[in-house]
Parts: structure tokens; sequence; C-alpha cells
């Protein structure tokens, strides 16, 4: 047994650990209640008499080397990584942080919001996921429109009620003429579906702007100033604007509006197809029978709404060839327009 004490201590002496894992594996090998130590103090018990107190100062011995061995491991271990914390050079500048872009839907979107919000419009949003009531039927639609038929909607279910994802923003006009009494001066942004064939042309999802405000003596001379403005704003102070009639179930009388072309200036070119104008969005008269349905007494109120779309501005503005380059999330194209925002 001294023999196997004297060998022990040797190799404890001996020791050496570059890791706090070698450092544990030490301590569990030889000092704990597992360990070589203690098998050894249990073997104590069979040790003769006359041995007992010899082997019993060996084995103190041992144990001390043994701990003081563990204690100066780790010691050193832990003076090394102060040592490595030392080269750190906190003068070094970070690794540069690299933060995305604002997406061009989104640019052209807070420009819109900008332009409304300084004429008093504040920001309404409904759900995606519509009824036929707020899409279609509050809207002065008659039932054969063609616009419920399944080709143009995507229903998600028939019966008892028709539920579907909303083709245009105009029911957020109905949610809100629904909640609050006039005077309303609201614009609607969010995302519409339609059953479409994607091409650069057309997608089955894109992002409109929807405008609606309803008070006492509200002219279609009020709805033509607003959208010069807007217009002015979004595109130049040179900027001119032409009402064209046109056909809405919920605006009476209804128009489309045409920008002269900004690429140009109106004389003619490829973009304006020759025509010096550019369409950009419908508008008009809120029709008598909506506000009816919202129970908006139409003899005491009337209002104009509009409604456009934010792919069709941010083509004008920045003349993106192919729609689906704004969903495919390529940062080539993403990046284009850092400078814009
Ligand atoms: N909802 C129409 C569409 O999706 C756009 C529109 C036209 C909205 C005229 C209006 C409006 O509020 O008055 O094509």
């Amino acid at each position: 047994m001294i023999n196997k004490i004297n060998t022990l201590a040797e190799e404890i002496k001996a020791l050496t650990a570059s890791t706090a894992e070698e450092v544990e594996a030490i301590r569990l090998k030889y000092l704990s209640k597992k360990g070589v130590i203690s098998s050894l103090m249990n073997d104590f018990r069979t040790v003769p008499a006359e041995q007992k107190r010899e082997i019993g100062q060996l084995l103190n011995q041992l144990k001390t080397v043994a701990n003081d061995k563990f204690a100066a491991l780790k010691e050193s271990l832990a003076s090394g990584a102060d040592a490595a914390h030392s080269e750190i050079d906190l003068t070094r500048s970070a690794t540069p942080a690299h933060f995305g872009t604002r997406h061009p839907l989104s640019i052209v979107k807070n420009e819109i919001f900008e332009i409304f919000g300084a004429m008093g419009f504040t920001i309404a949003e409904g759900p995606e996921i519509e009824d036929d009531w707020h899409v279609f039927s509050s809207l002065n639609f008659p039932p054969d429109h063609p616009a419920r038929d399944m080709q143009d909607t995507f229903f998600i279910s028939r019966h008892p009620q028709d539920i579907l994802l909303r083709t245009h923003t105009s029911s957020v006009q109905t949610r809100t003429m629904e909640a609050t009494r006039p005077p309303i001066r609201i614009i609607c942004p969010g995302r519409v579906y339609r059953n479409e064939a994607i091409s650069a042309r057309a997608h089955c999802f894109f992002h409109q702007v929807e405008g609606l405000y309803i008070d006492k003596n509200v002219s279609f001379a009020d709805l033509k100033q607003c959208l010069l403005y807007f217009a002015r704003e979004m595109f130049g102070p040179e900027t001119k604007i032409r009402l064209r009639p046109s056909y809405f179930p919920f605006t009476e009388p209804s128009a489309e509006m045409d920008i002269s072309c900004h690429i140009c200036g109106g004389k003619g070119c490829p973009f304006c197809k020759g025509t010096g104008w550019v369409e950009i969005l419908g508008c008009g008269m809120v029709d008598p029978n909506v506000l009816e349905a919202c129970g908006i007494d139409s003899k005491e109120y009337t209002g104009y709404a509009f409604g456009m779309g934010v792919e069709r501005i941010t083509n004008l503005k920045y003349r993106v060839k192919d729609l689906r380059l704004f969903s495919e999330n390529d940062v080539r194209f993403l990046h284009e327009f850092d400078a814009a925002h």
C-alpha cells in the first residue's frame, strides 16, 4: 500500500492540463467520491493496526498533493484565459452590421401616407380575408357582377356565407362607415388578391390604397382638387391630371384619372403609348346606395372615394418592368432603392 501511495503521489505531481475539461477529468479521477484516493481511504480500514499511523499520514499527504495540484491547474488555466482576453483589441471597429433597405412598395406607400396625411386623412385597415357583404354587396355590386365570379375572386368558402380574399381595399370603406359617423377622412392601404395568371404585368396579389372622404357638402370639385394635389406631390409640380368618365358600382359619377406622362412631359413617348397620358387611379362620388347600406343618411352627407394600385404608382415613379420583382425578394433588386428613402 505504501508503494501504491508513493507512485500515485508522483503520478499526480506530474499531471498537466490545458483545458477546463482536462482539469475536471483529473478532479473526477483522483478527488471525487468514486476517485482513486477515496477508494484508498476505504481500503484503509483493512490496514493492520500497527501500520495505521504511518499509512494514515501518507494518505493525508497524498490528498493534499492532489488538492494542491488541482488548485494549481485551475489557477493556471484561469490566468491563461486572462492573457487571451488581454489580447482583444477593444479599439478595433466592430464587424459592420448589414442593414436591409426599405421595400420599394413601402417607400411609395409611405409617400402616399405623407401626402394624404398632410390633407387630414388618417389610416384605416381591414382584414384580407373578407365576406361578400364588405367586398361586394355593401358596395352596390349587383348579384351577378362578373367580379364575383370564381375566375376573378379567390373564395375560401361558399356556404353558408361567402368568405373570400378581398379583391380591393374598398371593403375598408364599408367597415369604417359602419363603425364611425361622418366626417370620415381615411386612406386604406392593404394587399388585395385576384385570380390572375402571373406575368410581368399581372400578379395574383397586389397592393392598393383606397381613399374616402364623407362629410356635408363634399363635391366633385373637392375630389379633383385633392387628387391634383396628390399627383403634383407624387410626380412633380408640373404634373397635369385628366378625369375620364368611367364606371364603378360604388361611385356615381365615376372617373378614371390620368396624369400627364412625366417621362415625355406629355409630348407622347413609347411609355405613354404616344398619348401623353398615363392612367393611375379610379375615383368618383360615393353612390348614395353605399352610404345607405352603411347607415349614413345620403340626403345629409355626400362623399368621394378613390383607389390606386401601389405597384402601378411605383412603376410610374421607378419604371420597374416586371411586376414579379416586387415579391421575389432578390436583394439586388431591393438594393437599387437604397437611395430612395
Ligand atoms: N376598387 C377599385 C378597384 O379595385 C378601385 C376604386 C375605384 C376604388 C374607384 C374607389 C373608387 O374607391 O372610387 O379597381
